[in-house]
């Protein structure tokens, strides 16, 4: 009976050594331990042993038992921790390798020209005024001096909400928002950037939407020499050094005089090219001395107060700028295109 335990637990724990998961262990456990396993069997026996033996057997069988339990304890142990070590070993990071680039975005041309834009004439004292998209008949046009019926209302088909309500056609509504604000008082000296909207066909060089910058400057004995030189100066600081500046005659029911100003070709430097259609000129803004009605409208006193205004189209400045071709560029989101303004 003795030998036949010992042989059973060196049986066993020779098993346990060998085994290399827990699914093994499992099945040892019951092989040598369960119900009908040969220790059970062994101690079931027992009835036909003689009182002496008894106790003998029994303890024996217990320290068998125990002594198989705590080998399989001790393994099962050594298998989890093998089984974690290796797990740690498969998902371990390399921190020596490179990282991933992290995408950074830029601003969009349009932000791009607008802030250059604002920085000339913050540099020359004006500051930043804003007005609302859907504005009022009243402002986009009559406190304009385009009364209703007036025929240049169709320079600037428009958008229409209800009789009285539309999507400005132009950034000029802020001017006299802007003089109701001072009530009268100068000097106002003010740019303002912001979308507009016209009722055109889209092509390269038309879109429903876009951006102006307006200007106006409004003080005693404001000339028409002081709008040259502050757009002349414009130019050179937007453009570069050598960048002239032409003054055409026009018309603009809110300033008289009008003029078209127009740059030298950034293209050609005014040889003349495709671009200039072989002019050397290329037209960028409208502009004039505000209209005396627009003043006094604007609460301000045309005999003692004169001002100069103008607007000059955003995408317009971004494609000479920049050589862009095709103004829908701007709204479509092509990364390719965006990607090439990072540093610009
Ligand atoms: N508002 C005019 C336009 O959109 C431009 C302009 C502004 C002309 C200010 C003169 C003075 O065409």
């Amino acid at each position: 009976m003795q030998e036949r335990l010992e042989a059973l637990q060196a049986e066993a724990i020779a098993k346990v050594e060998e085994a290399s998961d827990l699914k093994a262990l499992q099945e040892i456990r019951v092989a040598y331990l369960g119900k009908k396993g040969p220790i059970t069997e062994v101690l079931r026996g027992m009835g036909k042993l003689s009182a002496e033996e008894r106790p003998k057997v029994g303890q024996m069988a217990n320290d068998v038992r125990a002594a198989i339990t705590e080998k399989l304890e001790q393994k099962e142990q050594r298998l989890e921790e093998e089984a974690v070590e290796q797990q740690l070993a498969a998902e371990s990071i390399d921190v020596t390798l490179p990282g991933r680039p992290v995408q950074v975005g830029s601003r969009h041309p349009l932000t791009g020209v607008v802030e250059h834009v604002e920085d000339v004439f913050m540099g020359m004292g004006f500051s930043v005024a804003e007005g609302p998209e859907v504005e009022t008949d009243y402002y986009n046009f009559e406190a304009l001096n385009l009364p209703k019926e007036h025929p240049a209302r169709d320079m600037q088909d428009s958008f229409y909400i209800t009789n009285d309500l539309l999507l400005r056609t132009h950034t000029s509504p802020v001017q006299a928002r802007t003089m109701e604000k001072y009530e009268g008082k100068g000097p106002v000296k003010i740019i303002c950037p912001g979308k507009v909207f016209r009722r055109d066909d889209d092509d390269a060089t038309h879109s429903h939407q876009f951006m102006q910058i307006e200007g106006l400057y409004i003080d005693e004995n404001v000339r028409m020499s002081d709008l040259k030189g502050v757009l002349e100066t414009f130019a050179k600081k937007f453009f570069g050094p050598d960048q002239k500046i032409r003054l055409r005659p026009s018309f603009f029911p809110f300033t008289e005089p009008s003029v078209e100003v127009d740059i030298s070709c950034v293209m050609c430097g005014g040889d003349g090219c495709r671009v200039c259609k072989q002019s050397g000129w290329i037209e960028v803004l409208g502009a004039g001395m505000v209209h005396p009605r627009v003043l006094e409208m604007g609460g301000f006193d045309p005999n003692k107060y004169s001002g100069f205004a103008f607007g000059m189209g955003v995408e317009r400045l971004a494609m000479l700028k920049y050589g862009i071709d095709d103004i829908r560029h701007f709204y479509t989101n092509d990364y390719r295109f965006l990607q090439q303004f990072k540093r610009a």
